[in-house]
C-alpha cells in the first residue's frame, strides 16, 4: 500500500525531538563492510543533519579503521532506535568522507567548533585500534599531559574527519499497537513510501 502522505525525514526529524530527553538517543550503529566483504559495526554520536537537511553527520578519526573500510566502500546503514517512541530506523546510504584534503574545510570546521574540549582532545590521543603501550608516569594513561588536557580549546587537527550519510532507502519501524512499518525509498530524486507487514 503506498503512503501518500509520510515523509521519512518529517517522522525521523519529530523522532530526534520526542527522545531528546534521553542522552543516548543521540546515539545509532553505523554499518560498514570491510575488503573481504565481512560486516563491521559500531555506536556513533549523530552529530546533526549536513547541509542538505537530511543527511546524519558523524565524525571520526581519519586513523580509525572505518575510514579504510569507507574508502573502500561508501555503502553503509545507520540503525537508530528511539527508546521514548519505540521506533527503529534503518537508514541505507552512501557516505561521503570531508577530510583535510577536501576543498571544502567549513563543514569540518563547524562541527569540529561545535564539540566539547574533551572531544575534541580525543583527537590527539594515539591511534584508535594500534597496540597500547604504557605511557611514561609522567604522562597520562591517553598520551601526552597535553593531549590529556580536557580544558584546551584546540586547533582542528589532519585526523578530525566528518562522514556525510546520504540516504538512499529508510526502513522504518514502529512498535505502537498495532505495529507499523513503512520503506522509503528514492527514485530519480523523488521519495516513494509504502506500507509493509512489520
Ligand atoms: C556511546 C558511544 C559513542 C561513540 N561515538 C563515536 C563517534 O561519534 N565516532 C567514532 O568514530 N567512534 C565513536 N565511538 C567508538 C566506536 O564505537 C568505535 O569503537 C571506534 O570508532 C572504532 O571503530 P572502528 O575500528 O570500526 O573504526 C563511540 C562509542 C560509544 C560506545
Amino acid at each position: 500500500m503506498q503512503a501518500n502522505d509520510y515523509l521519512w525525514i518529517t517522522t525521523l526529524n519529530k523522532a530526534i525531538k520526542r527522545n531528546k530527553r534521553e542522552a543516548f538517543s543521540r546515539y545509532f550503529q553505523l554499518a560498514t563492510t570491510n575488503t573481504h566483504g565481512a560486516a563491521k559495526v559500531r555506536t556513533v554520536v549523530y552529530r546533526g543533519m549536513d547541509e542538505d537537511g537530511q543527511s546524519p553527520l558523524i565524525i571520526t578519526d581519519s586513523r580509525s579503521a572505518k575510514v579504510s573500510q569507507l574508502e573502500n566502500n561508501r555503502s553503509v546503514e545507520l540503525c537508530w532506535y528511539f527508546t521514548v517512541t519505540r521506533e527503529q530506523f534503518r537508514i541505507t546510504g552512501e557516505a561521503t568522507l570531508y577530510t583535510h584534503l577536501s576543498l571544502e574545510h567549513q563543514r569540518r570546521e563547524r562541527v569540529w567548533q561545535q564539540l566539547s574540549p574533551p572531544a575534541q582532545a580525543q583527537f590527539f590521543w594515539p591511534a584508535p585500534g594500534a597496540d597500547h603501550c604504557e605511557p611514561p608516569a609522567s604522562q597520562s594513561p591517553r598520551g601526552t599531559s597535553a593531549a590529556a588536557d580536557d580544558s584546551l580549546d584546540r586547533q582542528m587537527p589532519d585526523n578530525f574527519y566528518v562522514i556525510s550519510v546520504f540516504p538512499t532507502a529508510i526502513d522504518h519501524l514502529l512498535l505502537s499497537h498495532p505495529q507499523r512499518r513503512v520503506i522509503s525509498t528514492r527514485g530519480s530524486g523523488e521519495w516513494q513510501s509504502r506500507i509493509v507487514n512489520p
